[in-house]
C-alpha cells in the first residue's frame, strides 16, 4: 500500500467510516513509524488505545489568514482541558476525560429548510466547500474567562452559498449530536439536550464566522467540539456550539440552548459586551487560560470595526 502524504489525505482518510478498528492499528502503526521519523509530537494523542474514539489529526495545505489577533496564542493544554461541553458533564475538566471514546466517524450534517438545494454533508464533503484557513481569534466565554485559538475553517457564508437559502430564510439554526449512548452524562447535566443555537441570517453570513473543522493545526479534538463545530469570536463562546448535525435556515429567530434554560441571563444576540453585566456577575473584565491578572474585555470581543453595524439601532441592553 502506498503511504498517502497529509495534504493528500481526505478526511475519511484521517476517520474513516466503518473499519474504525482496522484503521486504528494502521495509526498505531503510523505513530510509530511518526515518531521514528520525527512525529514525536504527535504519539500521545496517536496512542489512545484499542476501542477509543477518534483521534486528532495534523491538517495540512491550510492558508494563513491575514487578519489574525496578535495575542499571544493560548497554550493548547489549557484549551483541550478546561471545556464546556456539558453532554460529556458540567465540570470544566470533564469533557476531556469523558469525551475520549467519542466516534465521530462516520458523520452527518443536514442543511435543511428555507433552502434550494437542501444537502446530507459528510466530513469530506465539508473540507472541499472551500479551501481551509487557520485564524487565530479570541474566544471569550460568558464565564468571563478567554482564549485565544489558532483555528481551522473557513467562512460559513460558504456553506450557505451552496445551500442557496430562499428568501424566507432569516435565521439558521444549529443543533448538535445528542445520543445518550455517547453521552451517558447528558441527562445529569441539568440542561435539554440536543444542545441548540442560531444566529440572524447577516451574522451568518459574516465572513467572521467561521465553520470549524480543526485547530493548532489538526482536526479538532473530541472535547473542542470533533468533528465540526461553529465560531462565532464576537459572542460569547456558548454560541459556538459544538459538533453540528444539523443546520436549518427558518424564517424565525430558533429557540437557543441557554435563552430556554434562563432568559434573564442569556439572550438570542449574546454579543461580548463590557457594559452589560451577567444578572450574577460583571463582563467588564476576564481572564485569560494560562494568566493570571484579568484584563478588560473589549467590546464586541475585539471585533467592533467588522461586526458593530449590524446592530445599529438596536438596543444592545435589550437584545443582550
Ligand atoms: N456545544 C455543545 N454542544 N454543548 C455545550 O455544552 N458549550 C458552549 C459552547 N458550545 C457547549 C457547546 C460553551 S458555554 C462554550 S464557552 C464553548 O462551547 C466552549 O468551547 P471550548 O470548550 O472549545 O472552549
Amino acid at each position: 500500500m502506498s503511504e498517502k502524504k497529509g495534504s493528500e489525505l481526505t478526511y475519511s482518510d484521517i476517520t474513516p467510516k466503518g473499519a474504525f478498528a482496522s484503521r486504528r492499528n494502521f495509526l498505531f502503526g503510523m505513530a510509530a513509524t511518526g515518531a521514528a521519523v520525527g512525529g514525536w509530537k504527535y504519539l500521545p494523542r496517536w496512542f489512545s488505545g484499542p476501542g477509543k474514539g477518534s483521534v486528532p489529526h495534523p491538517l495540512s495545505g491550510v492558508a494563513k489568514w491575514p487578519y489574525d489577533a496578535t495575542d499571544k496564542v493560548t497554550p493548547e493544554g489549557d484549551v483541550t482541558t478546561y471545556n464546556n461541553f456539558y453532554e460529556f458533564g458540567t465540570d470544566k475538566s470533564d469533557p476531556s476525560q469523558n469525551a475520549k471514546n467519542f466516534q465521530t466517524s462516520p458523520w452527518e450534517v443536514s442543511v435543511e429548510g428555507e433552502v434550494k438545494k437542501p444537502l446530507k454533508l459528510s466530513m469530506d464533503d465539508i473540507m472541499k466547500i472551500a479551501p481551509l484557513e487557520e485564524r487565530i481569534y479570541r474566544h471569550r466565554c460568558v464565564e468571563a474567562w478567554s482564549i485565544v485559538v489558532p483555528w481551522i475553517g473557513y467562512s460559513f457564508s460558504h456553506l450557505i452559498q451552496k445551500a442557496e437559502p430562499t428568501p424566507k430564510a432569516k435565521y439558521v439554526a444549529f443543533q448538535s449530536y445528542y445520543d445518550t449512548r455517547q453521552m451517558p452524562l447528558g441527562p445529569q447535566a441539568g440542561i435539554a439536550f440536543p444542545y441548540v443555537e442560531g444566529l440572524r441570517m447577516d451574522e451568518a453570513m459574516n465572513p467572521l464566522t467561521l465553520l470549524c473543522v480543526g485547530m493548532y493545526g489538526e482536526t479538532l479534538p473530541n472535547q473542542d467540539g470533533a468533528p465540526v463545530r461553529m465560531v462565532i469570536p464576537w459572542k460569547y463562546g456558548f454560541k459556538s456550539i459544538k459538533s453540528l448535525v444539523k443546520i436549518r435556515f427558518v424564517k424565525d429567530m430558533p429557540p437557543t440552548t441557554w435563552n430556554i434554560e434562563a432568559s434573564n441571563e442569556y439572550g438570542f444576540y449574546a454579543n461580548v459586551n463590557p457594559n452589560v453585566d451577567h444578572p450574577r456577575w460583571s463582563q467588564a473584565k476576564e481572564r485569560r487560560l494560562g494568566e493570571f491578572f484579568r484584563r478588560p474585555t473589549l467590546m464586541f470581543n475585539g471585533y467592533a470595526d467588522q461586526v458593530a453595524s449590524m446592530y445599529a439601532g438596536m438596543d444592545l441592553r435589550k437584545n443582550f
